[in-house]
């Protein structure tokens, strides 16, 4: 079985490799694809991944190219994972917004426009590549922001693409320890977007168990969104809400924080990785060591700056551990290709799952997974105030949708200036522009260019 994986030089493919090398099962992968346009940052990937295959038996084979045609033709799985702009980008998607005094970040609020706008035009054109060189493949979309990426490419592939995210499965597992059951064995009721979800009840032997999480604050401090949000606003609303929703929840503490902060998470991000993948090629043998540390030094300051404003300490040592990530992909793929029926939380078109959203609406939520891929389980309604959250939301996604694929200029000043993070249209205006100057790729804004 072929897996291409575009972002192939990317800095989490060590982790994809890692699940895949720990599969021993029949008719695993035995063949990694991985496209990049930089031919440097997939050499060095490349390096890191032959120093932890050295050892194993039978690892999978690994290619790579710069030829994206190549790179999909005839391809089983595809894992998406690229990121329009760099890390460059990210910095400035975060800074733009936080010099106006609203929330910079990668996936949430005026940023997350921003990174949209940037890339859904590369990913429907991904999209189109695949349905023609490819057309039996399942694309698993890693790119962010990953509900809305997911949404634009269903528009061309249909339910063959299937959006995933490390922080539903994350939030599952803390919760499940922090009540000291078995993940295993528990029913996680979780519904929302992506980045914009909440679990609502943990069903363990036909009871919800949540109600005595919520009332335990011994409990509740000891795992990351217990922490962050605290016992007395998870029970004013009955549920655990995915990490991400503090910037929305304590938006003021965060935006704060992350004003204070020397440097925004993509400018700290960036710099580790561009001193990782400059030195790497100069010291043959330590590059699988090289990624470790510099992997563990990004993942110790992960929402840092939402910890420090929320007075919730460190970062527990499980949580920087992953598993996540590449686990819940390897899942995905596998009982998609042996029809291993299995249920994980992704985001897929609706089809009626979440009331309030329409049928082509991609929502996170947890489903059903064989052969046929992945169909939404019927889901209880969301709560009213986070159905008018991923309302919201989900019209900021339509908007960008609108703006990437006609052009128009002034859908993407709607998605930003709706977007119940960006308080003024007089804000939206001053950031469309900013993000215009910073990233030539939006010249198609406007009628400048056909989409
Ligand atoms: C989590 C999210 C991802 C996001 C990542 C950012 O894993 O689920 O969607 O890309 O955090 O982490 P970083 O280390 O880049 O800030
Ligand atoms: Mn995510």
């Amino acid at each position: 079985m072929r897996l291409t994986i575009l972002g192939g030089g990317g800095f989490r493919v060590p982790l994809v490799h890692r699940a895949l090398l720990a599969d021993r099962g029949e008719g695993r992968v035995t063949e990694v694809v991985l496209y990049d346009p930089d031919p440097a940052r997939i050499a060095v990937i490349g390096q890191v991944l032959a120093e932890q295959a050295a050892g194993h038996p039978d690892p999978p084979r690994v290619s790579v190219t710069t030829d994206l045609d190549e790179a999909l033709a005839g391809t089983d799985f595809v894992f998406s994972a690229i990121r329009v702009g760099g890390l460059d980008g990210r910095a400035a998607d975060e800074r733009g917004p936080l010099d106006e005094g609203v929330l910079g970040q990668e996936t949430v609020g005026a940023g997350g426009v921003a990174y949209g706008l940037r890339t859904v035009p590369v990913t429907v054109e991904i999209a189109r590549r695949v349905g023609a060189l490819a057309p039996g493949a399942w694309v698993i979309n890693f790119t962010n922001p990953a509900g809305l990426v997911t949404e634009a490419m269903s528009r061309h592939l249909g339910d063959r693409v299937i959006g995933i995210c490390d922080s539903p499965i994350g939030m599952g597992r803390r919760v499940a320890a922090a009540l000291g059951v078995d993940p295993d064995r528990a029913w996680f009721d979780y519904a929302g977007l992506n980045h914009l979800g909440w679990l609502r009840a943990v069903r363990v032997d036909g009871r919800d168990v949540l109600p005595d999480l919520l009332t335990d604050d011994a409990a509740l401090s000891s795992f990351e969104e217990g922490r962050l949000f605290g016992g007395e606003w998870l029970r004013a609303i009955g549920a655990v809400p995915n990490e991400y929703l503090h910037y929305y929840y304590f938006n003021r503490d965060a935006v704060a924080a992350l004003r204070a902060a020397p440097q925004t998470r993509g400018a700290l991000v960036l710099d580790q990785q561009r001193d990782f993948y400059a030195r790497t090629p100069d010291t043959p043998g330590s590059a699988l060591a090289d990624w470790e540390s510099t992997r563990s030094a990004r993942e110790s300051t992960y929402m840092a700056e939402n910890r420090e404003a929320a007075g919730a300490g460190e970062r527990a040592s499980c949580d920087m551990d992953s598993g996540g990530y590449e686990n819940v992909a390897l899942a995905l793929m596998r009982a998609i290709a042996h029809d291993e029926r299995t249920t994980l939380i992704l985001n897929v078109r609706n089809r009626g799952a979440l009331a309030g959203l329409d049928d082509d609406a991609v929502v996170e939520v947890p489903c059903f997974v064989d052969a046929n891929g992945a169909r939404p389980l019927a889901a209880a309604p969301l709560a009213d105030h986070a159905l008018g959250l991923v309302t919201s939301v989900k019209a900021v996604e339509r908007a960008v949708l609108e703006a990437a694929t006609t052009g128009s200029r002034s859908a993407a000043l709607r998605a930003l200036a709706i977007h119940p993070l960006v308080d003024s249209v007089t804000v939206a205006r001053r950031l469309l522009e900013r993000f215009e100057t910073d990233f030539p790729q939006l010249g198609y804004l406007g009628g400048k260019a056909e989409r």
